[in-house]
């Protein structure tokens, strides 16, 4: 647990040092559970959701994108269910004053049953060798079967009372269970309350005429409200899909964790209108075609499971996670919710409008249902910064510290360096930034020992270094040296941009899906 707190320490200092994240409003003391992206943090955010954008707008002919307005009209929160039913269960410890949400506390208990097993199955894994099998193990041990079926019954209970909105059971089972405060050490709590996370705001110049309007908690409603325009104008046939990415705000009361549970954050989300009945084909396939975008950026498979969750929210027929090894262990980076006709048929009752499709091949009218996909991408951006951040033992008692973005996701593609600042070196090397700029984001730098530069280009995360010498002078060559591998080749100037190209293209990954 201390390894993994000093490595988590290590990602946040390291985004601060090379420029890539900030706490926001740092010379006020900053405020809480709000980030800014710096120059190499706006650059890879930038990266990712490109990267996602292609994938679904651009690769798929039956989905096509947009970006709603982050104001809606605050009917939009009556009707999705956000006004109602947006609400955490918050319990306050007495003695410490801190708050958290009830659910994650006894989630968090039942958790310590899974890491029991884990323990267990690890102990035998070591004990049998190469002769041990897994599977089998698992579900045979009495040990690994017993701490499982307890993390189940926990959690089963915990999802009716809160089905059943029974706080103060909720409550009992925290007492019962003997949870204590992790700050006080107490098990003196406060009675469970909920507390709606959306952040209000008013439009208008009177405070008597001005209209009480929410930020959006979810991109999402911004494509329901808009799916008769969207079918419409683009003469889309079911299914299909329509995507976004934008701003989503929560007043999120346990926020901690640096950039994974923020107050202002961004999803990217995708909506696939289906034909109902073909819901559960259309999330099975959508499940598994979101596992394999993410495996496509090479970060490793065992850092990824499935989360099916067993309490769905209302609009909800079946919902999964795609959770994340994250530095604190596997968290939710991604959901995929089969959401029925919930919205549309909610927002049809509440406008007045019709929100139907006629379907051609049926010839008949009907209210599609609903598979999302819903990823925040700043859970993206620590998923990929922590995973890539590596301190790496060089031999001789020597190491350095790397940062192995996958290089289409990079900030800078190339770090361009005369060997010396003198002899026409600097020129060579400018041409060359000046020939590459057009088509990569490269950086020219001149200052300190090679040895020097290469550390911080690796720190930084650029994927490669181009040193011009004085040879490059006589036969046009340069030597190109890659972050990962630390190999370096000579090559002829000109081949530069196809060697690049050839890493950082997302054609070239985005084709291992
Ligand atoms: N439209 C469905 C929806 O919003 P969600 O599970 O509440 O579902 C989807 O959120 C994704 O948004 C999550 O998987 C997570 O990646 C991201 N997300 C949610 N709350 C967040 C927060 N406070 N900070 C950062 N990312 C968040």
């Amino acid at each position: 647990m201390a390894k993994q707190e000093d490595q988590f320490k290590k990602v946040v200092a390291h985004a601060k040092e090379y420029g890539y994240v900030f706490q926001s409003s740092e010379i006020y003391d900053g405020l809480s559970a709000v980030y800014d992206y710096a120059q190499n943090g706006a650059e890879l955010k930038k990266n990712i959701r490109e990267y996602w954008w292609k994938s679904m707008v651009q690769l798929h002919d039956n989905i096509v994108g947009i970006d709603a307005a982050i104001f809606m009209h605050p009917t939009t929160w009556k009707a999705s269910g956000h006004v109602d039913a947006f609400s955490d269960p918050l319990i306050d410890n007495k003695d410490s004053k801190k708050r958290y949400r009830a659910d994650v506390l006894v989630e968090d208990f039942a958790e310590k049953l899974e890491t029991k097993a884990q323990k267990e199955i690890k102990k035998a894994e070591k004990r049998f060798g190469e002769a041990f099998d897994k599977a089998e193990f698992e579900a045979t041990n009495p040990k690994v079967l017993k701490y499982r079926a307890e993390k189940q019954a926990l959690l089963d209970k915990l999802g009716k009372l809160l089905e059943e909105e029974k706080l103060d059971e909720v409550k009992a089972f925290i007492e019962e269970l003997g949870i204590a405060c992790p700050v006080s050490g107490s098990k003196n709590w406060t009675d469970v309350r909920q507390f709606n996370l959306m952040f209000g705001t008013k439009l208008g110049a009177s405070a008597e005429t001005a209209m009480d309007l929410y930020l959006r908690p979810e991109t999402a409603q911004g494509i329901f409200v808009n799916f008769a325009n969207v079918q419409k104008t683009g003469r889309m046939k079911i299914p299909f899909g329509i995507a976004q990415t934008g701003k989503a705000f929560r007043n999120e009361i346990v926020a901690r964790q640096f950039i994974f549970r923020m107050r202002e954050f961004e999803q990217m989300e995708m909506q696939f209108f289906v034909r109902p009945g073909t819901q559960k084909e259309w999330y099975d396939q959508w499940k598994e075609t979101r596992l394999k975008w993410h495996l496509s950026l090479g970060l490793g498979e065992e850092n990824y499971r499935f989360h099916d969750h067993e309490k769905l929210a209302h609009y909800a027929d079946a919902a999964s996670d795609i959770e994340f090894n994250f530095p604190f262990g596997f968290k939710e980076l991604e959901g995929i919710h089969s959401r029925t006709d919930f919205d549309l048929k909610a927002h049809e009752k509440f406008s007045g409008k019709k929100l139907q499709y006629f379907d051609p091949e049926l010839n008949e009218s009907y209210t599609p249902y609903v598979v999302e996909t819903s990823i925040g991408l700043d859970r993206m951006f620590l998923a990929v910064f922590s995973n890539s951040l590596q301190e790496e033992d060089l031999g001789d008692g020597k190491t350095r510290t790397v940062l192995k973005l996958p290089a289409v996701l990079a900030p800078t593609k190339a770090a361009i360096f005369p060997l010396v600042k003198k002899d026409g070196l600097p020129e060579v090397a400018k041409q060359i930034v000046a020939d590459l700029k057009w088509d990569f984001n490269v950086i020219y730098d001149e200052k300190d020992a090679v040895g020097k530069r290469y550390r911080r280009q690796d720190a930084a995360g650029t994927p490669f270094c181009i040193t011009v010498d004085h040879q490059s002078l006589e036969d046009n060559t340069v030597t190109i040296r890659h972050r990962d591998t630390m190999e370096q080749k000579r090559v002829k100037i000109e081949e530069l941009s196809a060697i690049i190209d050839q890493e950082v293209n997302m054609k070239h990954w985005l084709s291992k899906m």
